[in-house]
């Protein structure tokens, strides 16, 4: 029989709890969840009822669950801050780790953290999800066959979206370098981890210009309010919270447990929840009055030691989400369009051929699939098959 890896997990937020959390706790014939570590109380015990963890093994110190190996891995979803801090003391207590990204923005930390695992011996994976992600490998495959030629360029563009920019980059977690890593690791660490994947070259230089536009105070409309529930443009404005956390949630039928609404309250949501949490809390104020300063939008440009030149433009100003990725080759051109879900193959010459994407990614996973890949991945790295 294969062995069942004992499960440990630091930080069951959206992560560690709501995706790698349930995603181990769907194959018990691969995984189990044995403790669990987050300084929320209501995190712990959520997802100790969820996973029948026992309540001696939830910790709300971290120190107090480093204290001693309580499993074989350690997956690590902690704020970005947290990360080298807990992957040292993991491999310390000679844990294998699953680890979020960014590992860190420093390089110094980077060699430490290389060094520590090669001192102690403990496996390491990083969540860079979109390698595992279908789509993604299907693209790799393609061009690995040849059948666009000799890839000469790259042209990718990171539609964040307005909406999620607004949540996540404006109000939420990744809005400031303070406690977050910058634009550049914490949204786009997957598109430069991929072209660098795709290009199959290390990168020779590389420029990169980003700037903070328009989520500041000068940009305020004439009298907007320092929280959506008091602004008289609550009704007109594209980045309301009343909108964002009211209007979409009832148009989504209401949903308990449903990103965003269960970042921003706990789940089970309820409108009074979710009022609450705009009146009171971070997710309420307005978009030109917050505490944040990473970019809105960034263009970088990327030369490899083959030959082949990227550019990468992230921006929040996109009606919808999703990448799309032009590759150019000498004997045609394949097209990624995560909004309009396909791969576009053409060879010059030829009749284009479409592949969908819902084709090609299971269902019920996040990041097209890359979530349930990583997992699977996981199990391959512990058990000695990759
Ligand atoms: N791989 C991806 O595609 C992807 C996507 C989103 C987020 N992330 C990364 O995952 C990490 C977690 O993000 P999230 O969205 O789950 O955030 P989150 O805020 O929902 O979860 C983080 C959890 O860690 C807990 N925590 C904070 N400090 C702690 C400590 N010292 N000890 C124990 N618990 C602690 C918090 O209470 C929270 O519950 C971040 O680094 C983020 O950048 C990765």
């Amino acid at each position: 029989m294969a062995k069942i890896y004992k499960v440990a997990i630091i930080g069951v937020g959206a992560r560690g709890g709501d995706v790698y959390g349930q995603l181990v706790n769907n194959k018990k014939d691969q995984f189990d969840i044995v403790a669990l570590c987050d300084l929320r109380q209501e995190r712990l015990d959520r997802f100790g009822e969820i996973f029948g963890v026992d309540k001696q093994n939830r910790f709300l110190d971290e120190n107090e669950f480093f204290k001693e190996k309580r499993a074989d891995v350690v997956i690590i979803a902690t704020p970005d801050n947290c990360h080298v801090r807990h992957a040292l003391k993991a491999f310390e207590k000679d844990y294998d780790i699953l680890c979020e990204k960014p590992l860190t923005c420093n390089k110094e930390e980077c060699q430490k953290l290389l060094a520590a695992q090669k001192k102690y011996g403990g496996k390491a994976l990083v969540c860079h999800v979109l390698r595992y992600a279908p789509a993604f490998m299907k693209l790799h495959d393609i061009l690995s066959s040849g059948e666009i030629g000799r890839l000469v360029a790259i042209d990718a563009l990171e539609r964040v979206g307005y909406g999620h920019q607004a949540h996540s980059y404006v109000r939420g977690n990744w809005r400031n370098t303070e406690s977050a890593a910058p634009m550049i690791l914490a949204k786009c660490c997957h598109d430069l981890d991929l072209l660098q994947y795709y290009a199959n070259s290390k990168c020779k230089s590389i420029s990169s210009v980003g700037e903070l536009t328009y989520f500041t105070s000068e940009n305020a409309p004439e009298g907007a309010a320092k929280r959506c529930l008091d602004c008289k443009y609550a009704d007109t404005c594209p980045y309301s919270a009343t909108y964002a956390y009211l209007k979409v949630w009832k148009d989504r039928g209401e949903p308990e447990d449903m990103w965003p609404f269960n970042v921003i309250a706990t789940a089970p949501n309820t409108e009074e929840k979710l009022v609450n949490a705009i009146k009171d809390g971070p997710y309420g104020r307005c978009v030109y009055y917050c505490d944040n300063n990473v970019v809105d939008h960034q263009i970088t440009t990327m030369t490899f030691e083959n030959g082949v030149k990227a550019s990468l433009t992230m921006t929040a100003f996109t009606a919808f989400g999703g990448r799309r990725i032009y590759f150019h080759g000498t004997l045609g051109e394949v097209v990624l369009d995560e909004h309009d879900n396909n791969i576009k193959l053409t060879k010059f010459g030829c009749q284009t051929v479409t592949y969908s994407l819902s084709d090609l990614i299971e269902k019920g996973y996040g990041h097209g699939g890359g979530d349930g890949g990583l997992i699977n991945k996981l199990y391959d790295m512990l058990s000695g098959v990759a």
